[in-house]
């Protein structure tokens, strides 16, 4: 039975995401919490897999990519923060290499409904 709390959203449909393209979604706004920025996710298949991240950068809490479904690094082997330049797993989230080395991303819970990616919204945290 499903949790009643836990609210999912549509991130997108499983037709939007193949290899190697990304499926960028929002995060509806938390109004229990004030100073709570507006949050994005992206879903993207890697090797046969769906993953779903929060887009957020361990380093400031901004958002990774500078531009729309661009999140990988020129190798295509990791997720690039596009800012200071950060590598992330895509199969753990976590940092390799630089300023956030050893953190991760926010993965989130996502699950398939008659063709559509559902993500479970998570609980508002604000960056450290
Ligand atoms: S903001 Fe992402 S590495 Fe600095």
């Amino acid at each position: 039975m499903p949790d009643c709390n836990v609210e999912w959203i549509k991130a997108c449909t499983e037709s939007d995401v193949e290899e190697g393209r990304f499926a960028e979604f929002r995060l509806p706004r938390d109004t229990s919490v004030p100073d709570a920025i507006p949050r994005s996710g992206f879903v993207f298949l890697e090797n046969g897999t769906l993953r779903a991240y929060l887009n957020q950068c361990p380093h400031l809490g901004i958002e990774l990519n500078w531009m729309p479904g661009r999140f990988m690094d020129s190798d295509n082997l990791f997720i690039q923060c596009s800012t200071h330049g950060a590598l992330f797993k895509p199969t753990t989230g976590e940092c390799i290499a630089g300023p956030c080395q050893g953190d991760a991303l926010v993965a989130l819970d996502l699950r398939l409904d008659h063709g559509d990616v559902l993500i479970r919204v998570p609980a508002w945290k604000a960056p450290e």
